[in-house]
């Protein structure tokens, strides 16, 4: 998604060194590959044990490409960080992995299924009023506290463990019907931003990106949801700007000066793009430099 205006983002030069947070199938990183030279290199990163395994396949004879989870990953000056949030399409289309309201599975949703809890164990324990602000914050959910009263009535009788009756439940209880979405949309996306912590994790990257960028190296962020472009969109600007505790000093300290320039503006999918990709319509790209 946004692949040509991320690559642009990124400036690549064909003997650079390139971080590719967020790997997924590995489409961005084969277009970078393809455009750097054999000094070029890539270190490729992802939660998901199975992204790997599958990249680890597909770029088996790639020596430029180093692809790991971002537990095993090597801090390396970098000339760009490229981040591509959210769920991939393997993700999402695995009922196994219970992603999706689309077919039936455990309800699980964790990227990384090695660590922390499945959204059925969070659901069998978690109080009314913490269901209702995950799924009204992070899926602006109009109808929040009617979907968590349906999931805690529901579990008082039975645990809650597919995806499919998690989605029956909802679209009993949410009363709009958006056009193009189904009613199980925000809920789900809900609680799979809650139970990967989607802004923590992002929260993170993009200040251990700062640290490894190179002066003159580019950060290239694609989000999908409105909070992890606002997150983006302050981090930048933050580091943007002269530290305002420190401003008013005469000689502003190397600590509190500017650490990324802007650049251009957010940009979104084009016209050929939506017409290929539906999904892409949320899609937001934003592209800051690093300063010396
Ligand atoms: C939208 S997909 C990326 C698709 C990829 N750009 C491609 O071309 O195939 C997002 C991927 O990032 C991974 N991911 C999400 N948050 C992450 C994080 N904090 N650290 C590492 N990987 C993450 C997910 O597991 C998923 O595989």
């Amino acid at each position: 998604m946004l692949a040509a205006e991320a690559l642009a983002g990124l400036a690549l030069e064909a003997g650079g060194y390139y971080v590719d947070a967020t790997f997924g199938r590995g489409g961005h990183t084969a277009l970078i590959l393809q455009a750097l030279g054999p000094e070029g290199r890539v270190l490729a990163l992802d939660r998901d044990p199975e992204a790997i395994a599958a990249g680890r396949d597909r770029f088996t004879d790639e020596v430029r490409l180093t692809l790991v989870v971002p537990a095993h990953a090597h801090q390396h000056p970098c000339r760009g960080v490229l981040f591509d949030l959210g769920v991939s399409s393997p993700q999402l289309e695995d009922p196994g992995r219970g992603f999706s309201f689309r077919a039936d599975g455990p309800l699980d949703m964790r990227m990384d299924p090695t660590r922390g809890e499945p959204v059925s164990a969070w659901l069998a324990r978690a109080g009314l009023d913490e269901i209702r602000q995950v799924i009204a914050t992070f899926g602006e959910e109009r109808f929040a506290r009617r979907v968590a009263q349906a999931i805690v009535a529901r579990r008082r009788t039975h645990p809650l463990e597919s995806t499919a009756e998690l989605t029956a439940l909802v679209a009993g209880a949410v009363r709009t019907r958006e056009p193009g979405k189904h009613p199980a949309t925000r809920t789900f996306q809900a609680l799979r931003m809650f139970v990967n912590d989607e802004l923590g994790q992002l929260e993170r990257g993009l200040a251990a990106a700062l640290e490894v960028l190179s002066p003159g190296g580019r950060l290239v962020v694609i989000s999908f949801h409105s909070l992890e472009d606002r997150a983006v969109k302050r981090f930048m600007q933050r580091e943007s700007q002269v530290d305002p505790a420190l401003g008013h000093l005469p000689v502003i300290p190397a600590e509190a000066r500017p650490r990324l320039k802007l650049i251009g503006r957010k940009q979104r999918p084009g016209a050929a793009e939506l017409a290929r990709n539906p999904r892409a319509r949320s899609a937001l790209l934003r592209v800051a430099e690093r300063l010396p």
